[in-house]
């Protein structure tokens, strides 16, 4: 067959218009063999970071403070645990420490799972997840499509008792060959991903501006990351703010119930992690659970913001902070994750029903009518 022809043909998209067409080439080889210029990538793990600043002008509307809501959702694994899980790879493979095609284990609560096992698929590493009882059905499903197989495991038990999902993840990896503990709450590699990558963003995205950084803390490389880039950027003059949920020891409660996926700890000082540096903090609050889903609920239907609940938790305290802090003062805020995995659970009547938080799903009142506490405490 003769394309002799063809090639007179002007190409349908040319990434270069100038460079002539290789002669005797189909259009769909020429095509093929163009080079592309437009910006295309070259995997998804480009798509980690650079996460978009979103204003949140409906619910801190009239407030002396601006609040702007970091979206990590919009990280390709949908959370920040993506920064995470590139870096603790990355770094683990130059060190060393992870061999060619060996197997990650990791204990999660979901989020640095779906990012483990999002770049493990990518740089050919198996991936074993051991998460809690109440992982959402959404973010095992996500795992299970991303190819991480599933152990569970008791989250609450004590340090050192066997179904610990931190004990039950050291046992697996002992008993697969070569396989590595990525250890998100030891792995230095953790708050390293947010002081290279969230932090410096921030600082490009207000201009150096922002006066105030709320994170949530779960296993604290957020908050201590971002914030320590943040204070080393500003002199130390940026205020970080923890938040924690009640049951959690983080903000000085006694251990109880957690209700808010991803952040908090059941455990007393000695033992949380290795990886957070309340130092960095110049105060932890606290936020009740029915304010939490209270906020959630108020950014979908006033901001049109889907996020999950520890979005809801920090959320609410940048604004009450905004309340209260200098007009013009500059607060970021970050939203670990997006809404579309908690629809069993933040989204859902029945369960908010459950959990007795009484939330009437139609309100659009005040986001939150709790002040600002000194004393750990909110009415
Ligand atoms: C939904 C969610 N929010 C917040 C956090 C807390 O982030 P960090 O572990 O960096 O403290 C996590 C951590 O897993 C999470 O999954």
């Amino acid at each position: 067959m003769s394309y002799s022809n063809r090639h007179t043909i002007a190409p349908v998209a040319t990434a270069q218009p100038t460079a002539a067409p290789t002669p005797f080439l189909a259009p769909q080889d020429t095509l093929r063999a163009a080079p592309i210029t437009a910006p295309v990538l070259d995997s998804v793990t480009d798509l980690i970071g650079n996460t978009p600043l979103v204003e949140l002008r409906h619910l801190a509307a009239g407030l002396p403070g601006r609040v702007f809501a970091k979206l990590e959702s919009r990280n390709p694994g949908g959370s920040a645990k993506d920064r995470v899980a590139l870096n603790i790879i990355r770094t683990a493979e130059a060190n060393g420490d992870l061999a060619p095609g060996a197997t990650i284990v990791e204990s999660t609560s979901g989020n640095t799972g779906i990012g483990l096992a999002l770049v493990g698929q990518l740089t050919g590493h198996p991936v074993v997840i051991v998460h809690g009882a109440t992982i959402s059905a959404e973010k095992r499903a996500i795992l299970l499509a991303y190819g991480a197989r599933l152990v569970e495991a008791d989250w609450d038990a004590a340090p050192n008792d066997p179904s610990n999902a931190r004990a039950v993840a050291d046992r697996i990896a002992s008993e697969i060959p070569g396989a590595w503990r990525s250890s998100q709450f030891k792995n230095a590699a953790n708050p390293r991903a947010h002081y290279t990558s969230t932090g410096p963003e921030i600082w490009k995205q207000t201009e150096g501006t922002v006066t105030h950084f709320v994170a949530s803390i779960g296993t604290g490389g957020t908050v201590t990351g971002t914030g320590r880039f943040l204070k080393d950027a500003s002199n130390g003059a940026v205020k970080v703010i923890g938040v924690d949920p009640t049951g959690s020891t983080y903000g000085g409660n006694l251990p109880g119930t957690i209700l808010v996926d991803g952040v908090g700890t059941n455990w007393p000082r000695a033992n949380w992690p290795d990886i957070f540096d309340p130092t960095v903090t110049d105060e932890i609050r606290i936020v009740e659970d029915r304010v939490v889903y209270h906020t959630v609920r108020q950014l979908a239907l006033r901001e049109a913001l889907l996020l999950g609940p520890s979005s809801g938790l920090a959320i609410s305290v940048a604004l009450d902070l905004a309340a209260t802090v200098e007009p013009g003062s500059v607060i970021v805020v970050v939203s670990p994750d997006g809404g579309g995995n908690y629809l069993s659970k933040a989204f859902n009547p029945e369960w908010l029903d459950s959990e007795g938080l009484g939330i009437d799903p139609t309100s659009t009142g005040p986001t939150s009518t709790n002040t600002p506490s000194t004393d750990g405490t909110r009415n």
